[in-house]
């Protein structure tokens, strides 16, 4: 795992807007492995930025998206359906029938974690973004979260229900449950990038990268992987020696 300690925000989510903007110079029609969260906001404000300069385009990338909370539907303000709209795919020429994100209002759950393998395996990422939990989470994959796992329901962590809580009026409001892409297909990816920021990541981030490799922090299945760069501002590196 490459670690960069960035110099703040802004430079952590410039430079990995870069490796996305390099892998779609390279390769217009990269699959981009997308992820949502406050971390990642950054990353797409600079993506839309390039975008309007004319440096890049979106026009033939396709996008999978990592989770989605079960119940919210694509144009309900909670649903990172809603986020990617917003934050992303509205302020680029990205067709929207290229993008894809779990369908949290499907009625068999089951059926559509099935769909998703399927599309998985049918669009294989050329990188793949992600933010990290404070519990070490990688897209809803909880502690104990099995490494070779793939799309399923999984049940947030109270800590996470908390943490996630502040982007809702109340706690009783965050959704309890979401379809995730499992840790095998995050690991599937031909490069990843993970961003943290802020000291209430420092323990997620320590775990990570000097703890064990086990699924008490499924983020530490990345140093499983050839090619990972973990970009972390000095708050979130606060814990590494
Ligand atoms: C959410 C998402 C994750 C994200 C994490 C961190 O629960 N499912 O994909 O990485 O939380 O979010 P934030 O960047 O807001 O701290």
């Amino acid at each position: 795992m490459r670690l960069i300690i960035a110099d703040g925000y802004a430079e952590m989510c410039a430079r990995g807007a870069e490796i996305f903007t390099d892998v779609l110079k390279k390769k217009p029609n990269a699959v981009l492995g997308l992820a949502t969260g406050s971390t990642v906001i950054g990353v797409y404000d600079k993506l839309a930025e390039t975008f309007e300069s004319g440096a890049v385009s979106f026009g033939e990338a396709r996008t999978v998206n990592l989770d989605e909370y079960v119940g919210a539907s694509p144009d309900d303000p909670i649903s990172y359906a809603y986020y990617m709209a917003e934050k992303l795919f509205d302020r680029t020429d990205i067709d929207k029938k290229n993008t894809h994100i779990p369908d949290g209002m499907a009625e068999n759950l089951a059926a559509e974690c099935a769909r998703y393998d399927a599309l998985l395996d049918a669009l294989p990422r050329d990188v793949q973004l992600l933010g990290i939990g404070s519990d070490g989470h990688i897209g809803f994959n909880e502690p104990g979260s099995p490494f070779d796992g793939r799309t399923h329901v999984a049940a947030l962590a109270a800590s996470t229900v908390k943490d996630n809580s502040r982007l809702f009026g109340s706690i009783a409001e965050v959704p309890r449950r979401a379809v995730t892409m499992g840790i095998s297909d995050i690991l599937k990816a031909k490069r990843i990038v993970i961003l943290a920021c802020g000291a209430n990541k420092a323990k997620a981030v320590y775990d990570m990268i000097s703890g064990e490799i086990s699924e008490s922090c499924p983020a530490s299945a990345l140093r499983l992987h050839a090619d990972v760069t973990a970009l972390v501002d000095r708050e979130a590196a606060g814990r590494l020696k």
